[in-house]
């Protein structure tokens, strides 16, 4: 089968089918193999790393899956130190560092961003996350682990908890599940309910969220839930986000009360889950990230083209 990935961009979830989603996923249950022992197959490949917006999880597990294919990777870990800082502008900083690589992860504050690095260069990008718009790489990472935990993700009852409004990481899943026979459930205080734009964009995909603020009856209904940290730095006003910092708390009793659901988180988690739920068997946020690397492994692969080893 011709690998339709070759040479194209990673931007957002909306323009991926079913198919592609799993010919990731299957892929990257085989670079499980190579996850700790390596394998050459990006030999002499490079890839950037630029990220406007701190990152633990997304960057590193970037480095480590490229690391591991064999390839190697340059970029910074923040603006400072680089050239944005005399004012360089984000076009003129992507044209330059894709004069040095083969493939490009960029996060960004602004939404667009990422398309933007797509549309002005000839190399793939991946969009690491762009503002509250789009991470998509996470959400392969996150239906990747839905379907290792659960063995199948159709049929399921799936809970997105938190900021609903300003986080990338639900948005992006959100859209994804439409691809998936899923019962979907949105759980936020009122102010941080998912934005109108992307509920019709589910609507019109056929899939019809039931929104409430309960967080024990949509504990109690989900096979899993996907929990998100309230999103500080997106507020335009800081006064809105101290009305809503503890606005919820998934602990190890509402969990056992409730039948005792999956337990997914992007992290970092902050105050929404309580750190007594980390022994319980059903929390697999740490699984989770861990499984960033097999996935991204996958993705890089399937950009570059690279031999199957
Ligand atoms: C998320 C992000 O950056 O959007 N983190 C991640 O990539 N795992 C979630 C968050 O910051 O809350």
């Amino acid at each position: 089968m011709p690998n339709t990935f070759e040479g194209t961009d990673f931007i957002t979830i909306r323009d991926k089918t079913r198919e592609e989603l799993e010919i990731v996923m299957d892929k990257a249950r085989q670079m499980e193999q190579y996850r700790n022992v390596g394998t050459d197959s990006a030999r002499g490949h490079l890839m950037g790393t630029l990220f406007f917006e701190p990152s633990t999880r997304t960057r590193i597990s970037f480095q480590a899956a490229m690391k591991r294919l064999g390839g190697d990777t340059v970029g910074f870990p923040s603006p400072e130190g680089s050239s944005v800082q005399k004012g360089e502008t984000l076009a003129d900083t992507l044209r330059t560092v894709s004069q040095y690589v083969d493939i490009l992860v960029l996060r960004h504050p602004s939404e667009g961003s990422a398309k933007l690095a797509a549309e002005l260069l000839d190399i793939p990008v991946m969009n690491g996350g762009d503002g509250s718009a789009n991470h998509p790489t996470q959400t392969l990472l996150d239906l990747y682990t839905i379907r290792k935990e659960l063995g199948k993700i159709d049929g399921k009852t799936i809970t997105l908890a938190g900021d609903l409004r300003y986080s990338r990481t639900t948005r992006s899943l959100a859209r994804a599940l439409t691809r998936f026979d899923v019962e979907l459930i949105l759980n936020s205080p009122e102010q941080l309910k998912m934005k109108e734009d992307l509920l019709v964009e589910l609507e019109e995909k056929g899939l019809s969220p039931k929104e409430t603020n309960d967080l024990e009856s949509s504990t109690a209904e989900a096979d899993l839930i996907y929990a998100t940290r309230i999103q500080k730095e997106r507020f335009p006003d800081i006064s809105e986000y101290k009305k809503v910092a503890h606005a919820y708390e998934i602990d190890k009793d509402l969990l056992e009360k409730n039948g005792e659901p999956l337990l997914l988180h992007p992290l970092p988690r902050v105050n929404e889950i309580n750190t007594d739920v980390d022994d319980m068997d059903n929390t697999v946020f740490f699984n989770q990230a861990g499984n960033g690397v097999p996935v991204r492994m996958a993705l890089i692969s399937l950009l570059l083209d690279l031999p199957g080893r």
